[in-house]
């Protein structure tokens, strides 16, 4: 079984969360997350990574106790950009995607007139909302598994929740967990996973949801051609108040014509693979 595994490029890690941090080079081969955030679920979930992105993970949870101590804010963004390395080596697609959505979302949140404390938390959150895509196999990310089965269905709409696990360890990443969980819910009620509508989805979740179908829309995949700027802005106004909030969409359309962090994103996706 073992080999198996091996065999197949895979490592499955678990590192159990309550142990003494653990030294990369002795990394654990198994990573093991408690999801008791929120209550979502009490159950021990198993991400299977390859060894690179296990290595990160380990890195960033060996810096969890210094982190969470006074002044462990420069530890903790320090931890998160491990969590985005590790992102980058499971699906090197879904980093660049979350790091053209934290653009956005931060010239999003600067057009919404957010003071810079919040314009700050708000695009960390957006560069994380992807996390918990390590909990989902490449294949299915990418569409090129096959049938889309409801089994892989439900592993892909674990994905925000995956992401809080991983944010949970790092006290200070609190900020950053209510963007992660509620980036695709909708204002009508009927996104994933806690199916909230506008007046229960923070604003942050309101911001990274329009950013993030943006770049959806216009980002080469291997399963569909980009969209065009133009066409993909009228369908974000098509859904607004419906998927999106009104106000966060009038506030896109402005920073994307604007804001130079937002024209850096959409040459980026140009190039995205
Ligand atoms: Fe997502």
């Amino acid at each position: 079984m073992r080999s198996r595994r091996l065999a197949a490029g895979l490592l499955c890690a678990a590192i159990a969360l309550q142990s003494s941090p653990a030294s990369a080079r002795r990394a654990p081969r198994r990573i093991q997350l408690k999801r008791n955030t929120l209550k979502l679920n009490a159950k021990t979930m198993r991400l299977r990574v390859g060894p690179r992105a296990a290595r990160e993970i380990t890195l960033a949870l060996d810096q969890r106790q210094s982190a969470n101590g006074t002044g462990g804010e420069v530890r903790t963004l320090r931890a998160m950009v491990h969590l985005l390395r590790a992102l980058k080596a499971h699906d090197a697609y879904t980093h660049g995607h979350a790091i053209r959505v934290g653009r956005y979302a931060m010239a999003t949140a600067k057009a919404l007139g957010l003071d810079a404390k919040s314009v700050n938390t708000v695009s960390i959150s957006a560069k994380l909302h992807d996390i918990g895509k390590m909990g989902v196999s490449r294949r299915v990310i990418n569409g090129t598994s096959g049938k889309l089965t409801r089994a892989k269905r439900m592993m892909f709409s674990r994905h925000p929740a995956t992401g809080v696990a991983l944010l949970e360890p790092f006290a200070k990443a609190k900020p950053y967990v209510a963007g992660v969980l509620t980036h695709h819910e909708n204002v009508d009620g009927t996104g994933y996973p806690l199916r909230i509508g506008q007046e229960k989805i923070p604003l942050v979740g309101r911001i990274i949801a329009v950013a993030d179908a943006f770049d959806a829309m216009t980002s080469a995949r291997t399963y569909n051609k980009p969209m065009g700027q133009y066409a993909a802005l009228a369908q974000l106004k098509r859904l607004a108040g419906k998927k999106f909030d009104t106000q966060v969409v009038t506030a896109f359309i402005k920073a994307i014509k604007s804001d130079p962090h937002a024209k850096r994103a959409i040459n980026d996706a140009r190039t995205a693979r």
